[in-house]
């Protein structure tokens, strides 16, 4: 093992998973992910409709230390093997982030190890990385519970915003729609399975922001549509055509926005470098990975998303992020705080102030 080589726990609480995961990045930034453990709180939250942040936090206090061990054993490490600690420290649900961090915190006081405060975006912005060789700078579509968001990543640390949602963020949309189809929480990958065999054509839906020359979203508009329809329907066969109808709208704003962003990106890089990667949580939705794919090929652009594991929270990303922010000498001091909003790219959100990351749903 080469001195830099670098092995370090990641610890993810925003919402409403815990994890702890091991990644070791090798002095030729070679990625590989030693263990990486999620326990997933969905019964808990399940009976409420959605994430409770009170029982979030407390179910986060109770397994992160089992959660770390676990991500350990399964990479047959000590605490001493480590060269740092990377826990989430924002955006999302302050309580749990205080989890997280606080016990990265005393793991790093305990051992001496350097502490990372991850933006948990910047998390899900590299999780291509985890399993694929996606050099930098890549295009970036990050669609997840709480943001929605089209970033030129030129490396860690540097994201620079294309484009955002004026309301709601994708995930956001794909779980009320399916509230209003009377799906249970979490409600994206519900409305993907109800929508299997359904008929994408048979609900119009609004288009938002058509002929828009900016690389912003609307998802409102088609939420509010889509709820008005599914109080009209009962059968089976309508539901499944309104799930259907409404996973193709929602795939279709995000091709269309990000086609948008590839033609400026791919004109601000004189054509080089176009590799376009989508992740977070709605990444997961085969649907929208494939209108996505098409949209990078007419473009020109090269297609990543990570595997499904790495799409949702996870403490993998948290840990690469970490590691890369380690191999550039950037630590962050033991007072680090829990930022339950916290911009990846903090100059276009100061300049547009509407579009805050974080400010509706509850997870990042
Ligand atoms: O990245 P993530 O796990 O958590 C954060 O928001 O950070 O994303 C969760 C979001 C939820 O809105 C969930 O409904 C959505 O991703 N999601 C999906 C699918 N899997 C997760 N949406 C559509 N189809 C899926 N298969
Ligand atoms: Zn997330």
């Amino acid at each position: 093992m080469t001195p830099d080589t670098l092995t370090v726990l990641g610890l993810e609480t925003s919402c409403d998973e815990t994890a702890a995961a091991v990644v070791r990045r090798g002095a030729d930034g070679e990625v590989e992910v030693l263990s990486s453990v999620v326990a997933s709180q969905v019964a808990e939250h399940a009976p409420f409709g959605g994430v409770v942040p009170e029982i979030a936090a407390r179910a986060h206090v109770e397994s992160i230390d089992a959660i770390a061990e676990r991500a350990l054993a399964e990479a047959g490490l000590g605490y001493g093997e480590l060269s740092g600690v990377a826990a989430t420290a924002g955006p999302g649900l302050v309580g749990g982030v205080m989890v997280g961090l606080s016990f990265g915190k005393a793991v790093a006081l305990a051992r001496g190890l350097a502490l990372v405060a991850v933006n948990h975006l910047e998390g899900h912005a590299l999780s291509a990385r985890l399993a694929a060789d996606v050099p930098y700078p890549f295009l970036l579509l990050l669609v997840s519970g709480g943001h929605c968001q089209l970033l030129a990543v030129e490396g860690v640390a540097a994201c620079r915003r294309l484009g955002s949602t004026i309301d709601d963020a994708a995930g956001e949309a794909f779980d009320k729609i399916a509230k209003t189809l009377g799906l249970p929480y979490p409600g994206g990958p519900a409305l993907e399975r109800l929508a299997q065999g359904g008929d994408p054509e048979r609900f119009p839906l609004p288009r938002a922001l058509v002929g828009r020359k900016d690389c912003d979203f609307s998802f409102s508009g088609l939420k509010t549509a889509a709820a008005r329809l599914a109080e009209g329907i009962s059968s089976e066969a309508a539901r499944r055509d309104l799930a259907a109808s409404a996973q193709a709208a929602i795939a279709r704003q995000l091709a269309e926005r990000s086609d948008r962003a590839m033609a400026l990106y791919a004109r601000e890089q004189q054509g080089r470098n176009l590799r376009f990667v989508v992740a977070g949580g709605v990444a997961a939705n085969a649907t929208v990975r494939a209108r996505l794919m098409e949209t990078a090929a007419d473009r020109g652009f090269s297609f990543t998303a990570p595997p499904l594991a790495y799409c949702t929270d996870n403490a993998a990303m948290i840990a690469l992020a970490g590691a890369e922010r380690l191999a550039l000498g950037l630590a962050d001091p033991l007072d680090a705080p829990a930022r339950p909003r916290w911009p990846l790219d903090e100059a276009a959100a100061a300049a547009h102030p509407t579009h805050k990351p974080g400010r509706k749903g509850a997870k990042a």
